[in-house]
């Protein structure tokens, strides 16, 4: 993983829009969150993350085959952040491209990542969920600027048969596109283009129907959680981690109950990062894993929920 230096805390939010720590602590679960400088984007915390990754698998670069960039919140909209990132990491021979499924987007790229690898395609594929959205928050919208921070996490997967049954076990993925409207980037695109006009019409920040989602987000991610679980044959107090996307630590805490997580398997470090939408889940799991807390064999539960609506969830065998 890779964060921004910069925390900003909610004292300091209370100082730009009219909320109180006690609102976000109590309704979110957050406490702080990394904000990207100005002159920072996706690639100064994905390359690193990227690097760091391919450092603890032992490899370089030059052996990656695939990189995929799960983000809503690339360094441009073309070039892919994903061709930054195989350039950086000297991946000559690979794919690259950015893959867009809102906070589910690690999971997506996790998906698909396993499809090129059991095909055969693909030996070594190089998975990063990174964020800025920081720049795509509306820092008067209280209702939003609260929640969000900027991160990435990196993982490298690689095809080869695993005698203990290590590896991806199931993966679920789900869309919902007449959904789309409850968290939107309604502007910059080709149907609001970028315009002096756009950005004083506030098409260019961050929508979120939160209530509406919260409700949804609760049932799809135990559902699917469930749906992965039953897939693979693994009971739910088989999970020795629920690493959950972090967006609400409400939302994270009833999930874990309907699914009857067994207590202190969940992770939860939203306190510190907030919402970094893709780049949670490999934050989380680079938290846990360079922890220690992590053993060999571990089964380890994924699952988000975000801008789509999307929803997925995988069980790997750690
Ligand atoms: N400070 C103080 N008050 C606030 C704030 C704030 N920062 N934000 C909203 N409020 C107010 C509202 O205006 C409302 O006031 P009212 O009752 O007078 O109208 C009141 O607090 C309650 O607002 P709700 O939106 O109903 O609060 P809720 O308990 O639902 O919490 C939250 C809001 C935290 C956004 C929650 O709904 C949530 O987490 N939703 C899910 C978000 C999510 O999962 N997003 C998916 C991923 S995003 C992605 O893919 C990029």
């Amino acid at each position: 993983m890779a964060v921004p230096e910069r925390v900003l805390t909610n004292a300091e939010l209370e100082r730009m829009v009219d909320t109180s720590d006690e609102w976000i602590v109590t309704r979110s679960g957050i406490r702080e969150r990394r904000i990207a400088a100005p002159e920072e984007s996706l690639s100064s915390f994905a390359v690193p993350a990227a690097e760091r990754a391919l450092a603890m698998a032992g490899m370089t670069g030059a052996q990656v085959d695939l990189v995929i960039c799960a983000t809503v919140t690339p360094d441009t909209p073309f070039p892919a952040t994903s061709n930054v990132i195989q350039d950086a990491i000297g991946a000559a021979r690979a794919a690259s491209f950015d893959l867009s499924a809102g906070c589910t987007g690690f999971i997506y790229a996790l998906g698909v990542a396993e499809q090129f690898l059991e095909s055969g395609w693909a030996k070594t594929a190089l998975v990063v969920g990174g964020e800025v959205l920081s720049k795509i928050v509306d820092w008067t919208d209280r209702g939003t600027c609260v929640l969000f921070g900027d991160g990435a996490g990196a993982v490298v997967l690689a095809a080869q048969q695993e005698e203990d049954g290590r590896g991806i076990l199931a993966t679920a993925l789900h869309t919902d596109g007449s959904l789309g409207d409850l968290i939107t980037l309604p502007g910059g695109g080709s149907k609001h283009p970028p315009s002096p006009a756009l950005y004083d019409s506030g098409l260019a920040f961050i929508r979120m129907k939160g209530s509406e989602t919260f409700k949804i987000a609760v049932r799809s991610l135990a559902e699917v959680s469930d749906e992965v679980l039953t897939r693979c044959g693994i009971a739910h107090e088989e999970v020795a981690w629920f690493i959950p996307h972090q967006a609400n630590r409400r939302i994270i805490e009833a999930v874990g109950q309907r699914l009857e997580i067994r207590p202190g398997h969940t992770f939860v470090n939203i306190e510190r990062y907030g919402n970094t939408s893709a780049a949670s889940i490999p934050i989380a799991l680079d938290e846990l894993n360079r922890a220690g807390m992590i053993a060999a064999g571990d089964i380890l539960l994924f699952s988000a929920f975000g801008a789509g609506l999307t929803w997925g969830a995988s069980v790997v065998r750690w």
